[in-house]
């Protein structure tokens, strides 16, 4: 038997859409996004560029959406999920209910929301003379691979109407589930600000850290906010791939590395910079001013639908023992307690701390062993 055809293997086929969609690529370990240069995205009608991070993984993508002054994007539809944050400008999204409903809601700098899956939706800036810079973590990459069709995943007529969850959603309100701490859910369709969100207490984390887990629009994407205490640290912890996370407010940087490692990538913070850790990279996030800081974090699996055994490894306590993601690596989890990091991570925070002249405000526990 012969064949002229050449084999097809290894296809990767959210790669070869970017590539069909001639969309801007951007590459790194961590990104800038207000210095991403984006390019005509056709499909969209407007500027975009896409991001692909070291720790991207194989599931989620992250795009930027740059609106011009007075502009819009065209309608779109998809069968893929997506999570908006809001870098700069202020506008509005409208979606489009099959039957007829049209639903608006107005957004401006740091605002976050969801779009449900296929709904009908269009971004409008309000500003007729300064852009709005937006970005957006989606389920992509997985869809694209799943199905690799185009027109199947763009153009596929009917919506979730299960997913459009409460009236109120759409209005900056939502529900409040209090389980325990790391496991708090905030459910609604859109934030306004997410500086200004109260979180709830994560001692276990670090020192003062403070966070709320999302579900948005009913989907099965990951989203939670963390703070940091002002002049503090958190603690290293590990999970998988495709967990980006964009830093929100105040002063640090983040260190990362391989398991077993001690040469640190270091990535310093300022808004709109992002960086998914890559899978099973241990990260530890520091705070260097009197200020706290926060960050967002978007990927795939939350606390209502985790997807994966790996997310439900992390995310819930079992058998009398806390969740993965703060348990210490020597009793099977993933975090690295204060007393057992290498000395010099807590070095190199003194160091910064002093070039600032900023008191530090955590004195760590005796090493395991020391007397
Ligand atoms: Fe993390």
């Amino acid at each position: 038997m012969e064949t002229t055809k050449k084999p097809r293997y290894g296809i990767n086929s959210y790669e070869e859409w970017v590539e069909r969609e001639g969309l801007r690529v951007a590459k790194g370990i961590s990104l800038d996004l207000f210095e991403v240069e984006t390019a005509d995205w056709p499909r969209y009608g407007v500027k975009a560029a896409v991001c692909q991070f070291a720790g991207s993984g194989d599931y989620n993508n992250m795009f930027v959406i740059e609106l011009p002054a007075g502009g819009s994007t065209t309608p779109q539809q998809h069968l893929y999920e997506e999570i908006y944050y809001v870098l700069e400008g202020r506008g509005s999204t409208q979606l489009e209910f099959s039957d007829g409903r049209k639903r608006s809601f107005e957004w401006g700098p740091k605002s976050f929301f969801g779009i449900p899956l296929n709904a009908k939706y269009r971004h409008f800036n309000a500003s007729g003379t300064q852009r709005a810079l937006l970005c957006e973590t989606t389920t992509l990459p997985m869809i694209m691979n799943i199905f690799h069709n185009d027109e199947f995943i763009f153009n596929t007529p009917g919506e979730f109407s299960d997913r459009f969850g409460d009236e109120k959603y759409y209005g900056g309100e939502g529900d409040l589930y209090m389980v325990r701490p790391g496991n708090n859910v905030w459910e609604t369709n859109f934030v306004p600000d997410l500086a200004t969100i109260e979180l709830t207490p994560w001692e276990d984390r670090g020192a003062g850290s403070s966070n709320i887990m999302f579900v948005l629009a009913d989907g099965i994407m990951h989203a939670h906010i963390s703070e940091i205490a002002p002049a503090t640290y958190k603690k290293a912890h590990r999970h998988g791939a495709g967990t980006h996370v964009l830093t929100l407010t105040g002063d640090g940087y983040s260190l990362l590395w391989d398991e077993g490692k001690t040469d640190y990538t270091r990535v310093d913070w300022k808004h709109g910079v992002v960086f998914p850790p890559c899978d099973g990279q241990f990260h530890q996030h520091f705070v260097t001013s009197e200020n706290a800081s926060r960050y967002v974090a978007t990927g795939l699996g939350n606390l209502r639908y985790p997807l994966t055994e790996k997310k439900r490894r992390i995310s819930f306590a079992k058998d009398g023992q806390k969740q993965a993601v703060s348990r210490s690596v020597k009793e099977g989890g993933d975090q690295i307690e204060y007393e057992d990091q290498d000395p010099s991570i807590h070095e190199i925070w003194l160091e910064e701390m002093r070039k600032r002249g900023i008191t530090p405000r955590l004195t760590l526990p005796v090493p395991a062993g020391v007397r």
